[in-house]
């Protein structure tokens, strides 16, 4: 997809967002949060496909991806009042239908219109349990990877300005200050992840949120995920409880563990790709060079 195509979507999705305006130009308090957090997510994928070294096409169209995935979010507040799935619509189901019949997407070839579709689809799924083929996958874990970073600090940036208290669909209509659910965390220890039938509180809903460290796909996304300290403000909207620290300090072990590891299997990978070249050429490497990595490595090792 080229940057015209991208500029007509753009176009088309704030028109469609114009329609959820008041007279004023302004929106509802929450379907501006959603609105916003489209825009940012949009700018994450782009960031984190440029990072993974994708082609300048694909990185438009994980751009398109992160605007849209949401988009039928104002139609579900404007006809239901909620966010909650299960009392409106499937709003990936809607998302997709929308884009769908929007004609947006006649200019695009095949392969970027699936992609574009099925990840719109398939964002809010629990899992990915559908069959897609590898290129739709990839962008399918992109969205995926993307929008929960941003709920993240949206949560964060939700409950520490207290609006949550005067638009609990925000957080889905939980008990902002009740305890975590004995059979969630037993749930999380067992199998690394909970049910939403055990979710009563803020808590509850904040262990869920925990869980998602271990289902990022891209460590780009991993690593803006330690950067902002995403966890560690997931811990300050918990209520004090030793069972929910200690499934917190599992998380931070983990997300950390994972960040370095995979660094540094990145640098060793480079470096050996590197002696392979100057063996294949023979050119001789420096003694610079060859000691750069172990001492790297022992650098990372001791953190
Ligand atoms: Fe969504």
């Amino acid at each position: 997809m080229n940057q015209q195509e991208l500029a007509q979507i753009r176009k088309w999705y704030m028109y469609f967002a114009d329609k959820y305006r008041a007279k004023d130009g302004s929106m509802h308090l929450v379907l501006q949060l959603k609105f916003d957090h489209s825009q940012r997510v949009a700018a994450d994928c782009r960031e984190i496909a440029t990072e993974l070294g994708w082609p300048d096409y694909e990185i438009t169209t994980a751009e398109v991806i992160g605007l849209l995935h949401d988009v039928s979010r104002f139609p579900q507040f404007a006809e239901y009042k909620t966010f909650l799935d299960h009392r409106s619509f499937d709003h990936g189901e809607r998302g997709y239908r929308i884009v769908s019949e929007a004609g947006i997407m006649s200019p695009l070839n095949g392969t970027e219109q699936a992609e574009i579709l099925n990840s719109i689809r398939y964002h809010n799924r629990r899992n990915i349990d559908v069959e897609l083929d590898p290129d739709c996958l990839r962008f399918l874990k992109l969205i995926r990877d993307a929008d929960k970073l941003d709920i993240l600090e949206v949560v964060y940036d939700t409950i520490k300005n207290n609006r949550h208290k005067d638009y609990p669909e925000i957080l889905c209509h939980v008990n902002p200050d009740g305890p975590a659910t004995p059979e969630l965390i037993a749930e999380i220890r067992k199998y690394g992840y909970g049910s939403f039938e055990y979710v009563k509180s803020m808590t509850d809903m904040n262990l869920m949120r925990m869980t998602w460290v271990y289902n990022i796909n891209y460590l780009p996304a991993l690593r803006r995920l330690s950067e902002r300290r995403l966890l560690e403000h997931l811990d300050e909207t918990m209520l004090n409880d030793p069972d929910v620290e200690d499934l917190m300090r599992k998380a931070r072990r983990f997300v950390n563990r994972e960040t370095r590891n995979t660094e540094i299997r990145q640098v060793l990978r480079s470096y050996l790709l590197i002696r392979r070249w100057r063996y294949a050429l023979s050119i001789p490497a420096s003694r610079e060079a060859l000691e750069t990595l172990p001492s790297f490595l022992f650098k990372r090792a001791d953190m």
